[in-house]
Protein backbone atom coordinates (compact mmCIF):
# COMPACT_ATOMS: atom_id res chain seq x y z
CA UNK A 1 0.00 0.00 0.00
CA UNK A 2 1.03 3.45 -1.04
CA UNK A 3 1.80 5.97 2.18
CA UNK A 4 -0.68 8.51 2.38
CA UNK A 5 0.49 11.95 1.35
CA UNK A 6 -0.54 13.09 5.13
CA UNK A 7 0.88 9.72 6.60
CA UNK A 8 3.90 10.89 8.95
CA UNK A 9 2.51 10.50 12.10
CA UNK A 10 0.65 7.13 11.76
CA UNK A 11 1.61 4.02 12.06
CA UNK A 12 -1.53 2.26 10.80
CA UNK A 13 -2.66 2.87 7.64
CA UNK A 14 -6.92 3.46 7.67
CA UNK A 15 -9.80 0.15 7.19
CA UNK A 16 -11.03 -0.53 4.11
CA UNK A 17 -14.40 0.39 4.84
CA UNK A 18 -12.76 4.11 6.63
CA UNK A 19 -11.42 4.17 3.26
CA UNK A 20 -14.53 3.87 0.84
CA UNK A 21 -16.83 5.77 3.32
CA UNK A 22 -14.45 9.09 3.41
CA UNK A 23 -13.48 9.30 -0.37
CA UNK A 24 -14.69 11.77 -2.75
CA UNK A 25 -13.11 10.95 -5.82
CA UNK A 26 -15.47 9.16 -7.39
CA UNK A 27 -17.78 12.38 -7.65
CA UNK A 28 -15.09 14.77 -7.15
CA UNK A 29 -12.82 14.41 -10.49
CA UNK A 30 -15.14 16.65 -11.85
CA UNK A 31 -13.27 19.62 -10.46
CA UNK A 32 -10.11 18.69 -11.82
CA UNK A 33 -9.80 21.41 -14.84
CA UNK A 34 -10.59 24.29 -11.51
CA UNK A 35 -8.42 22.20 -9.42
CA UNK A 36 -5.76 21.73 -11.88
CA UNK A 37 -6.13 25.90 -12.98
CA UNK A 38 -5.71 26.72 -8.94
CA UNK A 39 -2.84 24.66 -8.73
CA UNK A 40 -1.03 26.88 -11.71
CA UNK A 41 -1.93 30.04 -10.57
CA UNK A 42 -0.81 29.36 -6.53
CA UNK A 43 2.63 27.41 -8.51
CA UNK A 44 3.07 31.10 -10.43
CA UNK A 45 2.67 32.94 -7.77
CA UNK A 46 4.78 31.31 -5.05
CA UNK A 47 7.68 31.46 -8.01
CA UNK A 48 6.83 35.41 -7.91
CA UNK A 49 6.81 35.75 -4.62
CA UNK A 50 10.66 33.62 -4.60
CA UNK A 51 9.07 30.74 -2.50
CA UNK A 52 9.81 28.63 -5.02
CA UNK A 53 12.31 28.55 -8.75
CA UNK A 54 11.24 29.75 -12.54
CA UNK A 55 12.38 26.34 -12.88
CA UNK A 56 10.18 24.29 -10.50
CA UNK A 57 7.40 26.25 -11.29
CA UNK A 58 7.95 25.54 -14.92
CA UNK A 59 8.40 21.93 -14.22
CA UNK A 60 5.03 22.02 -12.00
CA UNK A 61 2.93 24.21 -15.06
CA UNK A 62 4.21 21.27 -17.67
CA UNK A 63 3.24 18.33 -15.43
CA UNK A 64 -0.32 19.68 -14.58
CA UNK A 65 -0.61 20.12 -18.24
CA UNK A 66 0.22 16.25 -19.00
CA UNK A 67 -2.31 15.78 -16.22
CA UNK A 68 -4.74 17.84 -17.16
CA UNK A 69 -4.38 15.83 -21.21
CA UNK A 70 -4.13 12.62 -20.01
CA UNK A 71 -7.38 13.25 -18.11
CA UNK A 72 -9.18 14.69 -20.70
CA UNK A 73 -8.12 11.36 -22.83
CA UNK A 74 -9.57 9.24 -20.38
CA UNK A 75 -6.16 7.85 -19.53
CA UNK A 76 -5.99 8.94 -16.15
CA UNK A 77 -5.90 6.70 -13.11
CA UNK A 78 -8.39 8.06 -10.34
CA UNK A 79 -7.49 5.97 -7.02
CA UNK A 80 -9.43 5.71 -4.13
CA UNK A 81 -6.55 5.72 -2.10
CA UNK A 82 -5.88 8.94 -2.84
CA UNK A 83 -9.23 9.88 -1.22
CA UNK A 84 -10.02 13.24 -3.52
CA UNK A 85 -8.96 15.09 -6.61
CA UNK A 86 -6.75 17.10 -5.15
CA UNK A 87 -4.46 14.50 -3.93
CA UNK A 88 -5.23 12.06 -7.01
CA UNK A 89 -3.85 15.21 -8.76
CA UNK A 90 -0.34 15.79 -6.63
CA UNK A 91 0.45 12.82 -5.82
CA UNK A 92 0.53 11.56 -9.61
CA UNK A 93 1.97 15.14 -10.24
CA UNK A 94 5.19 13.92 -8.11
CA UNK A 95 4.97 10.47 -9.97
CA UNK A 96 5.58 12.44 -12.69
CA UNK A 97 7.88 15.48 -12.14
CA UNK A 98 9.38 14.38 -8.36
CA UNK A 99 10.85 16.80 -5.84
CA UNK A 100 9.64 19.99 -7.53
CA UNK A 101 5.95 19.07 -7.60
CA UNK A 102 6.68 18.16 -3.88
CA UNK A 103 6.49 22.41 -3.27
CA UNK A 104 3.23 22.93 -4.82
CA UNK A 105 1.26 22.41 -1.61
CA UNK A 106 3.29 25.02 -0.05
CA UNK A 107 0.92 27.80 1.83
CA UNK A 108 -2.16 25.61 0.99
CA UNK A 109 -4.54 23.48 2.28
CA UNK A 110 -7.22 21.21 0.80
CA UNK A 111 -9.37 23.50 2.58
CA UNK A 112 -8.66 26.29 0.67
CA UNK A 113 -8.27 24.57 -2.48
CA UNK A 114 -11.64 22.59 -2.38
CA UNK A 115 -13.38 26.17 -1.96
CA UNK A 116 -11.44 27.73 -4.42
CA UNK A 117 -12.18 24.88 -6.64
CA UNK A 118 -15.82 24.94 -6.20
CA UNK A 119 -16.39 28.76 -6.60
CA UNK A 120 -14.24 28.03 -9.50
CA UNK A 121 -16.77 25.12 -10.79
CA UNK A 122 -20.03 27.16 -9.63
CA UNK A 123 -19.03 30.24 -11.96
CA UNK A 124 -19.04 27.97 -14.77
CA UNK A 125 -21.88 26.19 -13.68
CA UNK A 126 -23.91 30.22 -13.48
CA UNK A 127 -23.20 30.87 -16.96
CA UNK A 128 -23.67 27.33 -18.63
CA UNK A 129 -27.22 27.52 -16.82
CA UNK A 130 -27.40 31.21 -17.70
CA UNK A 131 -27.15 30.45 -21.59
CA UNK A 132 -29.83 27.66 -21.43
CA UNK A 133 -32.62 30.09 -19.67
CA UNK A 134 -31.90 32.52 -22.82
CA UNK A 135 -32.55 29.39 -25.08
CA UNK A 136 -35.45 28.50 -22.93
CA UNK A 137 -36.79 32.34 -23.03
CA UNK A 138 -35.89 33.14 -27.19
CA UNK A 139 -38.16 29.39 -27.91
CA UNK A 140 -41.08 30.87 -25.89
CA UNK A 141 -41.33 34.23 -27.63
CA UNK A 142 -40.76 32.42 -31.18
CA UNK A 143 -43.19 30.32 -30.43
CA UNK A 144 -45.22 33.68 -28.87
CA UNK A 145 -44.90 35.24 -31.76
CA UNK A 146 -46.52 32.38 -34.01
CA UNK A 147 -49.97 33.00 -32.26
CA UNK A 148 -50.05 36.82 -31.65
CA UNK A 149 -53.76 37.05 -31.87
CA UNK A 150 -54.93 33.48 -30.89
CA UNK A 151 -56.93 34.06 -28.26
CA UNK A 152 -56.89 31.71 -24.46
CA UNK A 153 -58.96 31.03 -22.19
CA UNK A 154 -56.89 32.78 -18.74
CA UNK A 155 -57.49 30.96 -15.63
CA UNK A 156 -58.09 30.92 -11.82
CA UNK A 157 -58.40 28.55 -9.52
CA UNK A 158 -58.07 26.38 -12.52
CA UNK A 159 -61.85 27.50 -13.52
CA UNK A 160 -61.97 30.24 -16.66
CA UNK A 161 -61.31 33.15 -15.51
CA UNK A 162 -61.21 36.17 -18.32
CA UNK A 163 -60.32 36.00 -21.75
CA UNK A 164 -56.23 36.45 -22.24
CA UNK A 165 -53.39 36.54 -25.32
CA UNK A 166 -51.32 33.02 -25.84
CA UNK A 167 -48.75 34.92 -26.10
CA UNK A 168 -49.53 37.05 -22.36
CA UNK A 169 -49.46 33.71 -21.09
CA UNK A 170 -46.32 32.54 -22.53
CA UNK A 171 -44.80 36.14 -22.04
CA UNK A 172 -45.27 35.47 -18.16
CA UNK A 173 -43.51 32.46 -18.46
CA UNK A 174 -40.29 34.45 -19.80
CA UNK A 175 -40.70 37.32 -17.18
CA UNK A 176 -40.12 34.43 -14.25
CA UNK A 177 -37.13 33.33 -16.21
CA UNK A 178 -35.71 36.81 -16.60
CA UNK A 179 -36.29 36.48 -12.57
CA UNK A 180 -34.08 33.45 -12.29
CA UNK A 181 -31.41 34.51 -14.88
CA UNK A 182 -31.13 37.71 -12.42
CA UNK A 183 -30.76 35.50 -9.24
CA UNK A 184 -27.80 33.34 -10.86
CA UNK A 185 -26.50 36.49 -11.59
CA UNK A 186 -26.89 38.21 -8.28
CA UNK A 187 -25.48 34.62 -7.04
CA UNK A 188 -22.36 34.57 -9.41
CA UNK A 189 -21.06 38.25 -8.00
CA UNK A 190 -21.02 36.88 -4.51
CA UNK A 191 -19.43 33.12 -5.76
CA UNK A 192 -16.42 34.72 -7.40
CA UNK A 193 -14.88 36.07 -4.39
CA UNK A 194 -11.67 33.50 -4.25
CA UNK A 195 -10.60 31.80 -0.51
CA UNK A 196 -7.04 30.32 -2.12
CA UNK A 197 -4.15 31.32 0.22
CA UNK A 198 -6.71 30.77 3.54
CA UNK A 199 -4.83 27.95 3.93
CA UNK A 200 -6.20 25.70 6.67
CA UNK A 201 -7.56 28.61 8.42
CA UNK A 202 -5.64 30.98 9.93
CA UNK A 203 -3.50 31.52 6.82
CA UNK A 204 -0.22 31.85 6.58
CA UNK A 205 3.30 33.03 8.14
CA UNK A 206 4.93 32.78 4.36
CA UNK A 207 4.84 35.84 1.96
CA UNK A 208 2.52 34.78 -0.81
CA UNK A 209 0.56 37.23 -2.34
CA UNK A 210 -3.60 36.07 -2.78
CA UNK A 211 -4.28 39.21 -4.54
CA UNK A 212 -2.14 37.92 -7.50
CA UNK A 213 -3.76 34.20 -7.70
CA UNK A 214 -7.32 35.91 -6.73
CA UNK A 215 -6.62 38.08 -10.03
CA UNK A 216 -5.11 35.29 -12.10
CA UNK A 217 -7.82 33.10 -11.72
CA UNK A 218 -10.14 36.11 -12.27
CA UNK A 219 -11.89 36.68 -9.00
CA UNK A 220 -13.05 39.87 -8.19
CA UNK A 221 -10.68 39.59 -5.01
CA UNK A 222 -9.56 37.67 -2.45
CA UNK A 223 -11.51 37.02 0.64
CA UNK A 224 -11.11 39.32 3.74
CA UNK A 225 -11.13 36.85 6.35
CA UNK A 226 -9.24 33.49 6.14
CA UNK A 227 -11.53 31.48 8.28
CA UNK A 228 -14.38 32.57 6.75
CA UNK A 229 -12.96 31.53 3.22
CA UNK A 230 -12.85 27.71 3.98
CA UNK A 231 -16.08 27.81 6.35
CA UNK A 232 -18.80 28.67 4.10
CA UNK A 233 -20.94 27.28 1.50
CA UNK A 234 -22.96 30.08 1.90
CA UNK A 235 -22.45 30.58 -1.91
CA UNK A 236 -23.76 26.47 -2.52
CA UNK A 237 -26.91 27.52 -0.87
CA UNK A 238 -27.57 30.69 -2.64
CA UNK A 239 -26.92 28.69 -5.88
CA UNK A 240 -29.16 25.88 -4.87
CA UNK A 241 -32.07 28.24 -3.61
CA UNK A 242 -31.39 30.05 -7.09
CA UNK A 243 -31.68 26.53 -9.15
CA UNK A 244 -34.75 25.55 -6.69
CA UNK A 245 -36.78 28.71 -7.76
CA UNK A 246 -36.17 28.47 -11.55
CA UNK A 247 -37.03 24.10 -11.10
CA UNK A 248 -40.10 25.29 -9.16
CA UNK A 249 -40.96 27.73 -12.17
CA UNK A 250 -40.05 24.87 -14.90
CA UNK A 251 -42.62 22.93 -12.78
CA UNK A 252 -45.20 24.97 -13.26
CA UNK A 253 -44.91 25.24 -17.33
CA UNK A 254 -44.39 21.43 -17.13
CA UNK A 255 -48.16 21.06 -15.60
CA UNK A 256 -49.93 23.36 -17.26
CA UNK A 257 -48.53 21.84 -20.64
CA UNK A 258 -49.52 18.30 -19.62
CA UNK A 259 -52.82 19.74 -18.68
CA UNK A 260 -53.30 21.62 -22.10
CA UNK A 261 -51.65 18.13 -23.61
CA UNK A 262 -54.89 16.23 -22.29
CA UNK A 263 -57.73 15.22 -24.08
CA UNK A 264 -60.01 17.00 -21.76
CA UNK A 265 -57.81 20.66 -22.47
CA UNK A 266 -56.84 19.16 -26.15
CA UNK A 267 -55.34 22.96 -26.47
CA UNK A 268 -51.92 21.68 -27.72
CA UNK A 269 -50.19 18.72 -29.05
CA UNK A 270 -46.41 17.65 -28.43
CA UNK A 271 -44.43 16.57 -31.56
CA UNK A 272 -43.67 12.57 -31.51
CA UNK A 273 -39.97 14.08 -31.34
CA UNK A 274 -40.98 15.39 -27.42
CA UNK A 275 -43.36 12.22 -26.56
CA UNK A 276 -43.15 8.63 -25.49
CA UNK A 277 -45.65 5.57 -25.59
CA UNK A 278 -46.62 3.06 -23.45
CA UNK A 279 -45.55 -0.50 -23.30
CA UNK A 280 -48.85 -1.76 -23.03
CA UNK A 281 -51.63 0.56 -24.32
CA UNK A 282 -50.71 1.53 -28.04
CA UNK A 283 -52.49 4.23 -29.09
CA UNK A 284 -51.01 6.22 -25.74
CA UNK A 285 -48.65 9.20 -26.92
CA UNK A 286 -48.15 10.76 -23.86
CA UNK A 287 -46.00 14.43 -22.67
CA UNK A 288 -43.23 12.29 -20.47
CA UNK A 289 -40.23 15.09 -21.01
CA UNK A 290 -42.89 17.74 -19.08
CA UNK A 291 -44.22 15.01 -16.32
CA UNK A 292 -40.51 14.44 -15.76
CA UNK A 293 -39.80 18.57 -15.66
CA UNK A 294 -42.20 18.43 -12.73
CA UNK A 295 -40.62 15.60 -11.55
CA UNK A 296 -36.84 16.27 -11.37
CA UNK A 297 -38.09 19.84 -9.40
CA UNK A 298 -38.63 17.92 -6.48
CA UNK A 299 -34.51 16.60 -6.22
CA UNK A 300 -33.48 20.20 -6.67
CA UNK A 301 -35.11 20.89 -3.95
CA UNK A 302 -34.30 18.22 -2.29
CA UNK A 303 -30.23 19.23 -3.04
CA UNK A 304 -30.82 22.78 -0.92
CA UNK A 305 -32.49 20.61 1.94
CA UNK A 306 -29.56 18.86 2.18
CA UNK A 307 -26.84 20.94 2.14
CA UNK A 308 -29.25 23.57 3.98
CA UNK A 309 -29.27 20.77 6.51
CA UNK A 310 -25.53 19.99 5.98
CA UNK A 311 -24.52 23.43 7.11
CA UNK A 312 -27.09 23.68 10.05
CA UNK A 313 -25.06 24.28 13.14
CA UNK A 314 -21.64 23.26 12.17
CA UNK A 315 -19.26 25.17 14.19
CA UNK A 316 -16.41 27.51 11.81
CA UNK A 317 -14.18 26.55 10.13
CA UNK A 318 -13.62 23.61 7.87
CA UNK A 319 -15.68 20.62 8.65
CA UNK A 320 -15.24 17.25 7.06
CA UNK A 321 -19.26 17.32 6.79
CA UNK A 322 -18.63 19.94 3.86
CA UNK A 323 -17.29 17.34 1.56
CA UNK A 324 -21.24 15.95 1.32
CA UNK A 325 -21.83 19.61 -0.23
CA UNK A 326 -20.86 18.35 -3.92
CA UNK A 327 -23.19 15.83 -4.83
CA UNK A 328 -26.39 17.54 -4.13
CA UNK A 329 -24.61 20.55 -6.31
CA UNK A 330 -23.87 19.01 -8.94
CA UNK A 331 -27.07 17.12 -9.54
CA UNK A 332 -28.81 20.38 -8.80
CA UNK A 333 -26.99 21.78 -11.81
CA UNK A 334 -27.78 18.54 -14.35
CA UNK A 335 -31.03 18.46 -13.41
CA UNK A 336 -32.03 22.40 -14.03
CA UNK A 337 -29.69 21.68 -17.39
CA UNK A 338 -31.51 19.37 -18.67
CA UNK A 339 -34.69 20.63 -17.64
CA UNK A 340 -34.08 23.79 -19.44
CA UNK A 341 -32.73 22.21 -22.22
CA UNK A 342 -36.16 19.40 -22.15
CA UNK A 343 -38.43 22.64 -21.88
CA UNK A 344 -36.90 24.51 -24.60
CA UNK A 345 -37.07 21.47 -27.28
CA UNK A 346 -40.93 20.63 -25.93
CA UNK A 347 -41.41 24.97 -26.93
CA UNK A 348 -39.83 24.34 -30.10
CA UNK A 349 -42.37 21.51 -31.07
CA UNK A 350 -45.52 21.86 -29.72
CA UNK A 351 -48.47 23.19 -31.89
CA UNK A 352 -51.09 25.03 -29.90
CA UNK A 353 -54.50 23.86 -31.08
CA UNK A 354 -56.36 27.46 -32.45
CA UNK A 355 -59.84 25.42 -33.71
CA UNK A 356 -60.33 23.41 -30.69
CA UNK A 357 -59.17 26.40 -28.21
CA UNK A 358 -61.40 29.00 -30.40
CA UNK A 359 -64.57 26.28 -30.11
CA UNK A 360 -64.05 26.12 -26.47
CA UNK A 361 -64.05 29.92 -25.78
CA UNK A 362 -67.40 30.63 -25.48
CA UNK A 363 -68.54 28.52 -22.36
CA UNK A 364 -67.06 29.79 -18.64
CA UNK A 365 -68.32 33.43 -19.15
CA UNK A 366 -65.16 34.99 -19.58
CA UNK A 367 -66.36 38.34 -20.28
CA UNK A 368 -68.39 38.51 -17.89
CA UNK A 369 -65.55 41.13 -15.79
CA UNK A 370 -65.40 43.33 -18.93
CA UNK A 371 -69.23 43.54 -18.89
CA UNK A 372 -68.94 44.96 -15.45
CA UNK A 373 -66.35 47.36 -16.66
CA UNK A 374 -68.82 48.32 -18.72
CA UNK A 375 -71.27 49.35 -16.32
CA UNK A 376 -68.73 51.16 -14.59
CA UNK A 377 -67.98 53.19 -17.27
CA UNK A 378 -72.34 54.05 -17.50
CA UNK A 379 -71.39 55.49 -13.88
CA UNK A 380 -72.64 52.55 -11.91
CA UNK A 381 -70.50 51.57 -8.71
CA UNK A 382 -68.23 48.67 -9.24
CA UNK A 383 -69.77 46.91 -6.28
CA UNK A 384 -73.48 47.48 -8.29
CA UNK A 385 -72.17 46.28 -11.24
CA UNK A 386 -70.66 43.35 -10.17
CA UNK A 387 -74.61 42.21 -8.70
CA UNK A 388 -76.00 43.36 -11.70
CA UNK A 389 -73.08 40.68 -14.15
CA UNK A 390 -73.97 38.28 -11.53
CA UNK A 391 -77.67 38.18 -11.99
CA UNK A 392 -77.23 38.30 -15.42
CA UNK A 393 -74.69 35.01 -16.00
CA UNK A 394 -77.60 33.63 -13.73
CA UNK A 395 -80.23 34.47 -16.68
CA UNK A 396 -77.73 33.22 -18.36
CA UNK A 397 -77.16 29.97 -16.84
CA UNK A 398 -81.34 29.70 -16.70
CA UNK A 399 -81.40 30.19 -20.38
CA UNK A 400 -78.30 28.09 -21.16
CA UNK A 401 -76.71 30.92 -23.45
CA UNK A 402 -73.82 33.19 -23.56
CA UNK A 403 -73.76 36.36 -22.75
CA UNK A 404 -73.62 37.83 -25.83
CA UNK A 405 -77.16 35.37 -26.52
CA UNK A 406 -78.97 37.69 -24.28
CA UNK A 407 -80.99 40.08 -26.22
CA UNK A 408 -80.89 43.53 -24.98
CA UNK A 409 -84.26 43.11 -23.54
CA UNK A 410 -83.37 40.45 -21.51
CA UNK A 411 -80.43 42.39 -19.99
CA UNK A 412 -82.83 45.53 -19.42
CA UNK A 413 -85.20 43.36 -17.17
CA UNK A 414 -81.75 43.01 -14.99
CA UNK A 415 -80.93 46.59 -14.79
CA UNK A 416 -82.05 49.47 -17.61
CA UNK A 417 -79.05 50.89 -17.70
CA UNK A 418 -77.66 48.40 -20.11
CA UNK A 419 -77.83 50.15 -23.77
CA UNK A 420 -77.01 48.87 -27.35
CA UNK A 421 -73.19 49.44 -27.45
CA UNK A 422 -73.36 46.86 -24.82
CA UNK A 423 -72.45 44.03 -27.19
CA UNK A 424 -69.68 45.75 -28.61
CA UNK A 425 -67.80 44.32 -25.19
CA UNK A 426 -69.26 40.82 -25.06
CA UNK A 427 -67.65 37.82 -26.85
CA UNK A 428 -64.12 37.07 -26.37
CA UNK A 429 -62.51 39.07 -29.01
CA UNK A 430 -64.18 42.22 -27.49
CA UNK A 431 -63.55 41.71 -24.56
CA UNK A 432 -59.93 41.05 -24.87
CA UNK A 433 -59.31 44.05 -26.63
CA UNK A 434 -60.72 46.45 -24.01
CA UNK A 435 -57.47 46.08 -21.89
CA UNK A 436 -55.91 48.48 -22.25
CA UNK A 437 -53.94 48.87 -18.49
CA UNK A 438 -50.14 48.88 -18.37
CA UNK A 439 -49.10 44.94 -18.29
CA UNK A 440 -52.57 43.56 -19.41
CA UNK A 441 -53.22 41.31 -21.50
CA UNK A 442 -55.05 43.94 -24.50
CA UNK A 443 -53.37 43.43 -27.41
CA UNK A 444 -51.69 46.36 -27.92
CA UNK A 445 -49.52 45.99 -24.80
CA UNK A 446 -49.26 42.39 -26.04
CA UNK A 447 -47.63 43.12 -29.61
CA UNK A 448 -45.56 45.93 -28.01
CA UNK A 449 -44.29 43.48 -24.71
CA UNK A 450 -43.31 40.99 -27.12
CA UNK A 451 -41.51 43.31 -29.89
CA UNK A 452 -39.53 44.38 -26.83
CA UNK A 453 -38.51 40.40 -25.46
CA UNK A 454 -37.07 40.15 -29.09
CA UNK A 455 -35.20 42.95 -28.98
CA UNK A 456 -34.10 41.92 -25.74
CA UNK A 457 -33.01 38.60 -26.57
CA UNK A 458 -31.97 39.33 -29.71
CA UNK A 459 -34.65 37.64 -32.29
CA UNK A 460 -34.43 39.08 -35.51
N1 LIG B 1 -12.64 16.26 0.06
C1 LIG B 1 -12.70 17.39 0.94
C2 LIG B 1 -14.00 18.14 0.71
O1 LIG B 1 -14.64 17.86 -0.23
C3 LIG B 1 -11.54 18.28 0.66
C4 LIG B 1 -10.95 18.93 1.86
C5 LIG B 1 -10.48 17.91 2.81
N2 LIG B 1 -9.75 18.48 3.87
C6 LIG B 1 -9.37 17.73 4.91
N3 LIG B 1 -8.67 18.29 5.80
N4 LIG B 1 -9.70 16.47 5.02
O2 LIG B 1 -14.38 18.98 1.47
Amino acid sequence: REAKLWGGRFEEGVTDAVERFTESISYDWQLYKYDIMGSKAHASMLAGQGLITATDRDIILEGLDQIEKLIQEGKFEWRKDREDVHMNIEAALIERVGEPAKKLHTARSRNDQIVTDLRLWCRDAIDKILIRIKQFQVSLVILASKYVDLIVPGYTHLQRAQPVLLPHLLLSYVEQLERDAGRLVNCRERVNFCPLGACALAGTGLPIDRFQTAKDLKFTAPMKNSIDAVSDRDFVLEFLAANSIAAVHLSRIGEEWVLWASEEFGFLTPSDKVSTGSSIMPQKKNPDPMELVRGKSARVVGDLMTVLTLCKGLPQAYNRDLQEDKEPLFDSVKAVLGMLEVCTEFAQNISFNSKRIQSSLPTGYLDATTLADYLVKKGVPFRTSHEIVGRSVALCVYKQCQLAELELDDLKSVHPVFEGDVYEYLGVENAVNKFISFGSTGSEQVKKQLEDWRIQLGIS
